[in-house]
């Protein structure tokens, strides 16, 4: 019988260093004989890395830049994640809804309850997809999420590069961010893992590694 589908998402502030760890865990998927689609928000088709260029560094308002996350959302579940679960793939996501909540949300202090009408539109499926992956509202099976200070998080990204209009808010943004994290990571506890981000990069490896395990998953 062919593998089951996962969905993994990775999320945490600008300069939590998501990034090679997220390389590292599809190298462990495909050592195990695990197809990965490695996929990032916002983007991951054609249309939804237009999407990014604008969401990135045009001024717009919140509802906006909520509408434009989803939009994009829309057409990466649906082009891309769900295919890919359907044919039994792991699909290691940088980045999905949870940022929504903790950047939109958190960050810009869009209302919290709008997010979550946009989030069960965005992310319910009608037949013939709902049926292949046998789910009408997809969320991930797992979000690792990479938690530290911001104050930390901004040291590791100072001077790394032409910062958008993300990584270009202060500190006070990111406290906001973080929190947003915690409230999604409490309203749905099993589907997340903490992982304290805030160490060597070999104890969070090795923290990525065990949360994955721990759940069966490689
Ligand atoms: P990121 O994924 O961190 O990519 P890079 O490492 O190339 O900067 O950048 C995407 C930015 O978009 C990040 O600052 C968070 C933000 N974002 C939102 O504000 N809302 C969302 O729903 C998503 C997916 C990302």
């Amino acid at each position: 019988m062919a593998a089951k589908g996962l969905f993994l998402s990775f999320e945490g502030i600008d300069g939590a260093g998501k990034s090679s760890h997220i390389e590292a865990l599809a190298d462990a998927f495909r050592a195990a004989g695990r197809s990965v689609v490695l996929t990032r928000e916002p983007g991951g088709t054609p249309l939804a890395e237009k999407i990014r260029t604008l969401a990135l560094h045009e001024p717009m308002d919140a509802l906006t830049e909520a509408l434009l996350m989803f939009a994009a959302r829309r057409d990466h579940l649906t082009q891309v994640i769900v295919p890919a679960l359907a044919r039994g793939a792991v699909v290691l996501c940088d980045r999905f809804t949870d940022a929504t909540f903790a950047y939109q949300g958190g960050g810009r202090g869009f209302d919290w309850d709008s997010l979550l009408i946009l989030e069960r539109l965005a992310q319910t499926l009608s037949a013939p997809q709902a049926d292949l992956i046998q789910k009408s509202l997809v969320q991930p099976d797992l979000t690792l999420w990479f938690d530290l200070p911001p104050t930390v998080a901004a040291q590791r990204l100072a001077g790394a590069r032409e910062p958008d209009r993300f990584e270009a808010q202060p500190l006070a943004f990111f406290e906001a961010v973080r929190a947003g994290y915690a409230r999604r990571a409490q309203a749905d506890a099993p589907r997340f893992a903490r992982i304290d981000a805030d160490q060597p990069r070999a104890a969070v490896a090795q923290a990525v590694h065990a949360a994955v395990q721990t759940r069966g998953y490689v």
